[in-house]
């Protein structure tokens, strides 16, 4: 039997994706800077830094994935260089990311810009950021800024990052500032994220109708510890839905979702023109009663899971499937804003990058409408309260020299992209553990 080459449509995006904190280096102008001064706030006392000196030289790096052969790259700006102080912007600042923008296009890439990717000008955070109401005109004021400036070479805009994620580190874990904890404030928060979604929706149409807008939705997996349990699997749907599901179907029918909220929210329907996967990991999930403050529920993995670094969760390519099928049923084309791996030296990545396509093109085998692959990411970044202890690059960084090496995914990666296929070649070069007829169908 012929071994099989798993192609790609021909107009398929092949990017990445990274964040403006995570890369620019010196936003000294925002909370999460703010936040890295204080002790313990970051693993090893790390801070961002220089990051990958991207204010200076992200051209440098766009080279870098141009080489790879990617078409399709996602960054974000950083509304406290646009607008270090209420109501003033910087057009040296806008110009900075003009130059950005058409750099890429002048090497075939095509830019993906997200307009909050989880931090917040410092005047912002001190007026009590997404708590209040406020933000989400003051949003919207910003992302006009930006559409008029950048509009001209780009139409394909990402309004928030994963409302989810930011609430829950930020409000419920603590873990991010401002450092909260407080079910009810979170829920708030990702209100008003939302509220600033759909705000920003219509500021972009107005200024660009022919624009392309979604956000990036970081989606999970949770299965029940313990299938046969009617605890467990109580408890995991309550955590399934206010992680994955009230934040989509709010979206959808113009309704809050509990436990998001109640009654109307007309002002979300009809606002988006796609819909971005973020994709990392599963989890299993058991009934506690001793734990009211984590919903009654204990986190852990399988004993035959294969773990990622620093405890990131569980490699788990069916989940890419699974999260598709959901968002499937909203009708709207569909970009993997996210995926990829803390790795490293390098041993998962190949096989994660594999089985993860492998399971879209499946989805693509299905009809379901994915129009690219934004892999998490380029280079090494300052990875949030985990420093630069997590290292998600295909290409390595050493942030004191800021000397960069290839990691073999990286190659893996081009040679992907250059077949606009996977092939048996790639597979048997790089992760010949996965023979064509084992990668893992979205079934098993
Ligand atoms: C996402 C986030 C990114 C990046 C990634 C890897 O949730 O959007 O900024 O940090 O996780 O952990």
């Amino acid at each position: 039997m012929p071994e099989a080459t798993f192609h790609f449509p021909h107009d398929f995006r092949w990017g990445v994706a990274t964040a403006a904190h995570q890369v620019e280096g010196n936003n000294a102008n925002n909370d999460w800077w703010a936040w890295e001064q204080q002790p313990g706030h970051i693993a090893q006392g790390d801070t961002s830094g220089l990051a990958c000196t991207w204010w200076e030289d992200a051209e440098a790096d766009f080279a870098r994935a141009a080489a790879l052969g990617t078409n399709a790259l996602r960054l974000s700006v950083e509304w406290s260089r646009v607008e270090p102080q209420p109501g003033t912007f910087d057009e040296g600042a806008l110009g900075r990311y003009v130059e950005m923008v058409e750099a890429l296009r002048q090497r075939g890439i095509e830019p993906m810009v997200t307009l909050h990717h989880f931090t917040n000008p410092r005047w912002l955070a001190e007026q009590g950021g997404w708590e209040q109401p406020e933000t989400v005109d003051r949003f919207a004021r910003f992302v006009e800024r930006v559409v008029e400036a950048l509009g001209p070479t780009c139409d394909l805009w990402c309004t928030i990052n994963e409302p989810n994620v930011y609430a829950y580190q930020g409000y419920l874990a603590g873990a991010w500032p401002p450092g909260a904890s407080e079910w009810g404030t979170a829920m708030t928060v990702m209100r008003h994220l939302l509220l600033g979604h759909a705000a920003a929706y219509r500021a972009i149409h107005e200024v660009q109708p022919e624009a392309r807008v979604g956000f990036a939705h970081n989606m999970q997996i949770f299965d029940p510890a313990r299938p046969r349990s009617p605890l467990d699997r109580f408890v995991t749907s309550i955590i399934d839905r206010a992680y994955n599901q009230a934040i989509l179907s709010s979206l959808k029918r113009g309704l809050w979702t509990p436990p998001l909220g109640f009654g109307l929210a007309l002002k979300l329907r009809g606002t988006l023109d796609w819909i971005g996967l973020n994709y990392y990991t599963r989890e299993l999930v058991a009934f506690d009663r001793t734990r009211s403050e984590a919903l009654f529920s204990r986190r852990l993995h399988g004993d035959d899971a294969e773990m990622l670094d620093g405890g990131y969760g569980e490699l788990y390519p069916q989940g890419m499937m699974r999260c598709l099928e959901r968002l499937a049923q909203l009708d709207l084309p569909i970009y993997i804003t996210e995926n990829g791996i803390p790795d490293d030296d390098d041993d998962q990545r190949p096989r994660h990058l594999l089985t993860h396509l492998h399971q879209l093109w499946h989805a693509i085998q299905r009809c379901y409408p994915v129009m690219g692959y934004y892999h998490w990411t380029l280079v090494d970044n300052f990875e949030w309260a985990e420093g630069w202890t997590l290292r998600f690059g295909l290409i390595a960084l050493d942030p004191e020299t800021q000397v960069r090496t290839p990691r073999r995914s990286a190659f893996l990666y081009a040679t992907i992209i250059r077949a606009n296929a996977i092939t048996p070649q790639a597979i048997d070069a790089y992760a010949p553990e996965l023979r064509p007829e084992l990668l893992p169908g979205p079934d098993g």
